[in-house]
């Protein structure tokens, strides 16, 4: 999927219940305090840089997508950013999205000085992703907790700690993001019946801290 259509959601992914703020945010933040500088990869709505600006990092954002207005307009499987230009390389709901998820991770660790922190939405079955896809085609997939071990330490980073999130928000806000609708809509509330409760879906997030 081209960087247009991210542009054309910008507002929506600014505005978004999902994203705008979260325990895994806030662990992210944790995990960021003691450095000066960051980068947040596929910054989106910038969520992550606005907190961690807020903490009192430079921070640098960078995202394919032109419409989000990200510092640097790069994908994450190449990054123009010299070996261990920042502190912290952060990655916030997004991983799913890359089509080079190796490449990627090796490119955070390659321009990180001291760590990595990344969060994700978890693997949840092949109805899960079959939900995903149907909602939005921009999704790759996503990873259980074993293949992000094995993605991370393939990458040469040391695994410090591993938490995991409940992310809940308003479905048919989720759905309208991406343009979901009519039949497409329905069975993709069908698939992801167990995971919705009064509207509300719930999704199991990994955030992960590791060490260059
Ligand atoms: C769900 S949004 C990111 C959310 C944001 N990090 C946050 O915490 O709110 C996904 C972003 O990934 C970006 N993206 C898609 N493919 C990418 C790639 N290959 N490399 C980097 N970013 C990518 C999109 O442009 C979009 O802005």
């Amino acid at each position: 999927m081209t960087s247009d259509v991210w542009s054309e959601r910008a507002r929506a992914y600014v505005d978004s219940d999902a994203h705008r703020d979260g325990p895994d945010l806030d662990q992210l933040v944790e995990w960021s305090q003691d450095a000066e500088t960051a980068l947040d990869v596929a910054t989106g709505g910038g969520h992550v840089a606005r907190r961690l600006r807020e903490a009192g990092l430079r921070v640098v954002t960078c995202d394919p997508a032109p419409g989000m207005r990200p510092d640097v307009i790069c994908r994450a499987e190449s990054l123009p950013f010299a070996a261990d230009a920042f502190d912290v390389v952060a990655c916030r709901t997004a991983a799913h999205h890359f089509a080079d998820i190796e490449q990627a991770i090796c490119e955070m660790a390659r321009v990180s000085r001291d760590r990595v922190v990344l969060v994700d939405t978890l693997f949840m079955g092949d109805d899960g992703e079959e939900a995903e896809r149907l909602r939005d085609p921009s999704h790759v997939r996503t990873y259980t907790e074993a293949e992000w071990r094995s993605l991370i330490q393939e990458a040469g980073l040391s695994i410090d700690e591993v938490r995991f999130f409940e992310s809940t928000f308003d479905f048919s806000a989720w759905l309208a993001r991406t343009g979901c609708e009519g039949d497409e809509a329905s069975y993709v509330e069908e698939l992801l019946d167990d995971r919705v409760f009064d509207g509300r879906l719930t999704l199991d997030k990994i955030a992960i801290r590791a060490s260059v």
